[in-house]
């Protein structure tokens, strides 16, 4: 949304061409998805787990460290119940301890200060240590099933190939009609949306990485602004 709530037309797809997409995305997610251990759970816990972990960390490394410090520290309650070093020594190997030193004042935080739960609403999300727009959409979408949008490297290099190839997602002005997009393309149904948020992740780890496009496999192939643009220039 624009200031004063006006959707910006220049860049949000037409409604039924957002639909048509999204439809395919998640199709394409039901059968080409990954299982993943953070995609079977609902709880909150652990999502923010595996979202912080994921955080400049690849797939393949975290499935290692996710389940050794779930097992370690199986809630919020028990995560702040450690000392800082036990914290510290399951993360060691993954890196960026930030991440962890957040995780355990987050723990603390909530058990302290509120009823002990993680809040749904991504707002108050946002308001926890170490929480940023990308976790809070993550956190409210993956555990809570709520309609909230997430866009993180990934998910905005995906929208920006599909619908708006001249935003460029390192500039914070592009980077900010990206999440508009992203906005108006989310299902109302949270349940929904929970599933075509995965997908997008899923189709910028699998088909439309930084580095190579898979178009042949892609999905919405047909309906990309990139691609499309592509075969008219050949
Ligand atoms: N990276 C961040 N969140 C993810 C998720 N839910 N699945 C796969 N990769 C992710």
């Amino acid at each position: 949304m624009r200031d004063g709530g006006v959707p910006s037309r220049r860049d949000t797809p037409a409604t039924e061409v957002a639909r048509d997409v999204s439809r395919r995305l998640r199709r394409w997610f039901a059968r080409h998805g990954r299982d993943l251990p953070w995609r079977r759970t609902r709880d909150p816990y652990r999502i923010l787990v595996s979202e912080l972990m994921l955080q400049q960390t690849q797939v393949s490394r975290v499935l290692d460290f996710y389940e050794r410090f779930l097992a370690r520290f199986p809630s919020l309650h028990d995560l702040a119940a450690a000392r800082p070093a036990a914290v510290r020594e399951q993360w060691e190997g993954l890196g960026y301890y930030a991440r962890a030193r957040n995780l355990h004042a987050l723990s603390r935080q909530v058990t302290r200060d509120g009823n002990g739960a993680l809040p749904d609403d991504p707002q108050a999300l946002r308001n926890l240590p170490g929480i940023g727009p990308y976790t809070a959409g993550a956190v409210a979408s993956f555990a809570f099933e709520r309609p909230a949008a997430l866009v993180d490297t990934n998910v905005a290099r995906v929208i920006a190939r599909i619908f708006a190839p001249r935003l460029r997602p390192k500039r914070a002005r592009d980077l900010s009609r990206i999440w508009r997009i992203a906005e108006s393309i989310l299902p109302r149904r949270g349940r929904t949306a929970w599933t075509h948020n995965q997908a997008l992740m899923e189709l910028g780890a699998l088909v439309c990485t930084a580095r190579v496009r898979r178009c042949e496999v892609c999905p919405v192939a047909s309906a990309c602004a990139t691609r499309q643009r592509e075969l008219r220039t050949r």
